[in-house]
């Protein structure tokens, strides 16, 4: 999965979250202090690139113009559409679904693995980010909105500032179902959504988005890399061995597959490290970053946030 390393290269500024006060302890945000949906501004970012499997399918463009269609829909009503997936749709999701389910049970974290079951999300059928979102929101009071596309980085990481996921909901190719250059409903529901029932995960997400409000381009930029290597491509100790929590591994075999192989080094998590760590996001990353635990995660990305102040 390649689609979230896009949503981290560009840094222009264009969201209408950006620049309001805040409590770096505000963690539950009411509906009264949520930004109106409506205000996101986003440019091209339904477009499908040339390089895209389904670029020259018609059909799939045009059922990913009637998926884009419900997400710019919730951002008139606030209301969630279900899509009905069909068939040939379902068939993809299974058989990712299925082949991830066995991969994870291997390496995945064993809290991610819980959350999964938790949700409801399943190997038969694709998940309705309606009941997701519902979920999430009693659990740790995290939503997911609908978005149509890739969104640039600080509009994108600004919204977790409100415990805000921006979620896509079409799905990847039927001719390539293992790849998708961009986000899709199996990188959301299998590699990110699970995650956000974790209270420490889901404060540290909102610490990110804290961030990315106040951030100048540098502070961004390093923000942008310690998403990557804990929100994509985290690694966490668990019980004297180390297990995968970042949605880039638990959403694609190969990435799962190469993060436990003897071509990558897993080295301890180090913030100062991490922030400097210039990566190559079209390449297999060959070091990866283990946290000893998300309340530690949290804690050194609050001190980090806090930093940006002075
Ligand atoms: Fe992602």
């Amino acid at each position: 999965m390649k689609g979230a390393a896009q949503q981290m290269l560009t840094d222009t500024v264009s969201s209408a979250v950006t620049g309001a006060e805040f409590e770096i302890e505000n963690f539950r945000v009411s509906d009264e202090d949520l930004p109106e949906f409506k205000d996101l501004k986003f440019e091209n970012i339904n477009e499908l690139h040339i390089d895209h499997p389904g670029a020259n399918d018609a059909g799939y463009r045009a059922r990913r113009d009637y998926i884009a269609s419900c997400a710019k829909s919730f951002r008139e009503t606030g209301v969630i559409t279900d899509v009905e997936y069909n068939a040939r749709e379902q068939r993809v999701w299974r058989y990712v679904a299925e082949e991830l389910e066995e991969l994870q049970q291997k390496y995945a974290s064993p809290f991610y693995l819980r959350a999964k079951k938790d949700l409801g999300i399943r190997t038969d059928q694709i998940p309705q980010l309606s009941e997701m979102n519902r979920r999430l929101k009693e659990l740790t009071g995290f939503r997911l909105a609908p978005i149509e596309g890739l969104v640039e980085t600080r509009g994108f990481l600004s919204w977790l500032s409100y415990r805000v996921m921006l979620c896509t909901q079409y799905i990847r190719h039927h001719s390539q179902p293992a790849y998708t250059p961009e986000p899709d409903i199996v990188h959301e529901a299998i590699g990110h959504i699970p995650m956000f029932t974790n209270p420490n995960f889901a404060d540290f997400s909102q610490f990110i988005g804290h961030g990315a409000r106040i951030a100048n381009d540098k502070q961004l930029e390093e923000l942008g890399r310690l998403y990557w290597f804990t929100v994509e491509f985290g690694l966490v100790e668990h019980e004297g061995s180390i297990k995968a929590y970042g949605a880039g591994l638990l959403s694609s075999f190969g990435e799962l597959e190469h993060a436990f192989s003897d071509k990558v080094e897993r080295r301890p998590f180090d913030l100062e490290t991490v922030i400097n760590h210039e990566y190559t996001y079209s390449d297999m990353q060959p070091i990866l970053y283990v946290i000893p635990s998300y309340a530690e995660l949290k804690e050194v990305t609050r001190r980090y946030i806090e930093s940006f102040n002075c």
